[in-house]
């Protein structure tokens, strides 16, 4: 549009991840910087602008800085609803996003532990991680207009809870879920007889990570310039423990 030459949209982060993860939760406590609203199942994707500075004074901080020293950068936290019959509003509002710097996608850590809580937050992640993949390979147009490719940083909430699994366990079950995943969403490429170096770009386009490799980590988005982070934090705890997460935000918008 020639007349929005002077309106200039800021970066933008956004909240995905399952159902009940405490993405809005998280998203009201980076807005309020106290503490955290009463929530609701979310069925639209909601944005707040926040601002946020990689000054190393307000690193323990997350309060949303409204400074006057001009170092903040403002940019739009974006709330999506986790539920699986709304992935389609979830996964539009990530292939619109303009200026997507970086994602956050929440689990409950507390939930991972359990099959029926693994199996389909780490299909959803495979569906992201995938989204991203590809917009990093993707040609022409697309990859001129990407600055850069998209970080990840999975958020294992809920750290307060004792049945939470540590970050570390978080990573390695989404690990063997996601490696599952791929195998069976991938069933017959590898085994079809053709070698690594004659399958076609097209095939290698649907493959998540290092192709034909067997075991899928998240060292292997490095190679699309991905890096994946992931890191424990707690939003409903007595004492907040969202730091982390703001100070990894805040590098990244
Ligand atoms: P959808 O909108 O359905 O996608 O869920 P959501 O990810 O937005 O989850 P929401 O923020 O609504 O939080 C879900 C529930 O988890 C709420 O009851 C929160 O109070 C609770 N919750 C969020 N964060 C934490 C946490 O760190 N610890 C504990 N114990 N509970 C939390
Ligand atoms: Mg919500």
């Amino acid at each position: 549009l020639a007349s929005s030459a002077t309106y200039t949209t800021p970066p933008v982060a956004m909240l995905l991840g399952p159902d009940n993860a405490g993405k809005t939760a998280l998203l009201t406590l980076l807005e309020r910087g106290t503490a955290p609203a009463q929530t609701h199942t979310s069925q639209a994707a909601h944005a707040v602008e926040l601002s946020a500075s990689t000054d190393s004074a307000s690193r323990t901080s997350f309060r949303n800085h409204d400074d006057a020293s001009g170092t903040h950068t403002k940019f739009l936290l974006v709330d999506t609803p986790g539920h699986a019959k709304l992935r389609t509003v979830a996964m539009g509002r990530l292939a619109r996003a303009d200026k997507l710097r970086a994602v956050v996608f929440v689990v409950d850590a507390a939930a991972l532990g359990e099959r029926d809580a693994l199996a389909p937050a780490a299909a959803y992640l495979y569906d992201v991680l995938l989204h991203l993949q590809k917009l990093a390979t993707g040609s022409g147009e697309r990859k001129a207009a990407r600055a850069k490719a998209v970080p990840v940083l999975v958020a294992a909430n809920k750290m307060d809870l004792f049945t939470a699994l540590p970050a570390a366990m978080v990573r390695a079950h989404l690990e063997t879920e996601l490696t599952r995943i791929r195998a069976s969403r991938s069933k017959g490429l590898l085994d079809s007889g053709v070698g690594v170096d004659d399958v076609g770009s097209e095939e290698q386009h649907g493959w998540l990570g290092e192709y034909g490799s067997e075991k899928f980590t998240f060292e292997q988005m490095r190679e699309f310039d991905i890096d994946v982070d992931v890191v424990g934090g707690s939003v409903m705890a007595e004492h907040a423990d969202v730091d982390k997460w703001w100070w990894w935000i805040a590098q990244r918008v």
